[in-house]
């Protein structure tokens, strides 16, 4: 028998980088995300993901995670075969770590509400090896139905959940991956030299986030955009963006969008534009034109949390 799972994929909406210092930060869930298989066997566990065997010997990310799940696994007494697929890219931005970390624990653990904590606290672990430092936003995005406001408190996390009015139209776009793991630690050294510089500009982003969240659950498209291009200007100051990056917005800004950011970490990955319905096509092709990954997504809207 094998049990099936999967976990969202996720962008930010606002807040990236700063969130990590604990200031508010908005996301929402995306369709797309990693679905996993675990057939169980008597042997010790493989990983499959997207159709390669990864080995656990070398020393990437990934193999890492994969040891963890392997000791999780002979803990457990459990052994088999888990396979991972990919329906989002990996390194673009788009939480496939937090998504491949819970959709991996929830189908090694058995599935289902009964497992869910154990998944998420397997999970954190997991994620902590693809992203180090980080805050943990992915995280709780991939195991969430509908958009959220997140933030670092001293106890913990605060996660407000919240349903907006009526779907926001977007448009995601990438070039080439990057690493968050490498981005956030670049961010750290960054305030390490400059610390009053880094603080005016995760307070200038915390100042954003109550914006773009209201004008999000509001539908508010036009305000939303300003808001989220202010916020990638920001995010230049603070050096996670690229010329590519820039030069997405740009065109997206040019094609009709209300309002353009780089989405994630940044030093790769996906750029969001949002835009009223009807500016959708042409801002997507716009954006084809020069990203090899390109995706018009609703952010907002309902869709069923997977088993
Ligand atoms: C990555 O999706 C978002 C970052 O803020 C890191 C984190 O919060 O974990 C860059």
């Amino acid at each position: 028998m094998t049990v099936r799972a999967r976990a969202h994929g996720k962008i930010i909406l606002a807040g990236e980088h700063a969130v990590v210092y604990g200031c508010p930060a908005i996301a929402c869930p995306l369709e797309i995300g990693v679905k996993a298989g675990f057939e169980r066997s008597g042997s010790a566990l493989r990983l499959n993901v997207d159709g390669a065997e990864i080995s656990g010997e070398i020393a990437s990310p990934l193999a890492e995670a994969f040891r963890l799940l392997r000791a999780e696994a002979a803990n457990l007494g459990v052994g088999g075969r888990l396979l991972a697929g990919s329906e989002s890219p990996p390194g673009f931005g788009l939480g496939w770590s937090a998504s491949f970390s819970l959709a991996a624990s929830r189908a090694l653990l058995g599935g289902g509400e009964a497992v869910e904590n154990q998944a998420l606290e397997l999970a954190a672990r997991l994620e902590q090896v693809f992203h180090g430092r980080a805050s943990g936003i992915d995280l709780r995005t991939a195991a969430s139905a509908t958009p959220l406001r997140f933030r670092r408190t001293a106890d913990g996390v605060e996660v407000i959940s919240f349903q907006p009015e009526k779907p926001i139209h977007a448009v995601l776009a990438g070039q080439k991956p990057s690493l968050t793991r490498d981005m956030v630690e670049q961010v750290r050294q960054f305030r390490d030299q400059a610390p009053e510089e880094v603080e005016r500009i995760f307070l200038a982003i915390a100042k954003l986030v109550p914006r773009a969240e209201a004008y999000f659950r509001l539908g508010l498209v036009d305000e939303l955009g300003l808001t989220l291009t202010a916020n990638h200007a920001l995010l230049r100051k603070l050096k996670v963006s690229t010329p590519e990056l820039d030069e997405l917005t740009e065109r997206a800004l040019s094609a009709g969008a209300a309002g353009a950011k780089l989405t994630g970490a940044g030093g790769g990955g996906c750029i969001i534009a949002v835009a009223s319905e009807e500016r959708i096509p042409a801002i997507h092709s716009a954006l084809e034109k020069q990203a090899p990954f390109v995706r018009s997504v609703r952010l907002g809207a309902a869709f069923a949390q997977p088993a």
